[in-house]
């Protein structure tokens, strides 16, 4: 069975010519090295692995991921959507590698810096929490698979999921929204809509809180809540007030994570020290939910 990673333009035989494609489809798997090198096709691409770190520290990794990374010639870390409780040097470290910083241009606009050299040898893209989970790096990977990049996905663990950590259903949460740094003339009210529409089918809401790593700049618990409570009053809808109970997490995953229940107002005068920071609208409680969140009610 002849696979993608070994005959990247299968999928494109208008791409060589036709005695080759015939030549190729006949050729039986596994194929020596010898046939790579005699042949006239094409060398083999290599393989993006796209790899999630956990949420926390260098240790997240799992061991495959680890074993990926270490196979790898470059490693680019996807640096804009969240942030760990550790340095690059400390993945380096684990590593053995030097870690590359990608930035939203780079990821989005310069894609190519990332796949060419995907063409010549093994290349990690690394991402905090999960591939695909909240941002998704969807985009990325089927591009690399239009150059007939092979790639892995190796998951991990996420905001999405470690939530359930408050004593929260996973079942049971809704829309996941996310409340962005109010600008003039850009003041969504998106956040307010989901908890609504949530909250009417008696679903919790998670809601991740803006962040600009490279600016050092993270929406805090108390500016999210300012937030939500602002678009309250505009719009009047009646489903949040400063005694509305909600839960504040903050750097779920690490040895330090705080998380506490408590009402609206409570909660925007704790200080929760270091982002990254998401807060949750429960919905219809089960009493095994209530009793859980009972104790870490502030
Ligand atoms: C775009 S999401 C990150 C998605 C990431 N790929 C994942 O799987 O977790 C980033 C937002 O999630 C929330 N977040 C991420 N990690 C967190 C953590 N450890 N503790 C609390 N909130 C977190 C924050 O609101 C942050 O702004």
């Amino acid at each position: 069975m002849l696979t993608n990673k070994f005959w990247p333009l299968l999928d494109h035989p208008n791409d060589i010519a036709e005695a080759d494609y015939l030549s190729l489809v006949t050729v039986p798997f596994p194929a020596s090295t010898s046939t790579f090198l005699n042949s006239k096709l094409p060398l083999p691409l290599m393989t993006l692995y796209m790899v999630g770190i956990g949420l926390n520290d260098e240790k997240d990794i799992t061991l495959k991921g680890l074993e990926a990374v270490k196979k790898c010639s470059k490693v680019f870390l996807e640096s804009y959507t969240s942030k760990l409780q550790c340095d690059v040097a400390a993945l380096e470290k684990l590593y053995g590698k030097k870690i590359i910083l990608a930035d939203r241009e780079l990821v989005e606009k310069q894609a190519e810096q990332i796949l060419e050299p995907a063409k010549t040898g093994d290349v990690a893209f690394l991402v905090i929490g999960d591939v695909f989970s909240a941002t998704t790096h969807t985009d990325l990977r089927m591009r690399a698979e239009k150059a007939g990049v092979d790639v892995e996905i190796i998951n991990n663990c996420s905001v999405l999921n470690s939530v359930g950590i408050t004593g929260l259903e996973l079942y049971k949460f809704g829309k996941t929204t996310s409340i962005p740094f109010p600008e003039k003339g850009f003041e969504p009210e998106t956040p307010y809509d989901v908890i609504k529409d949530n909250l009417g089918i008696g679903l919790h809401t998670l809601c991740l809180l803006d962040l600009r790593p490279d600016e050092n700049k993270f929406m805090t618990v108390n500016d999210a809540i300012t937030y939500l409570l602002i678009i309250e009053e505009k719009k009047g809808g009646g489903i949040l007030t400063n005694r509305t109970m909600m839960i504040a997490c903050a750097r779920l995953g690490s040895k330090d994570q705080k998380i506490v229940y408590g009402k609206a107002k409570d909660l925007m005068k704790i200080d929760f020290g270091n982002p990254p920071f998401c807060l949750i609208i429960p919905g219809k409680l089960h009493f095994m939910e209530e009793d859980a969140l009972n104790k870490i009610k502030k």
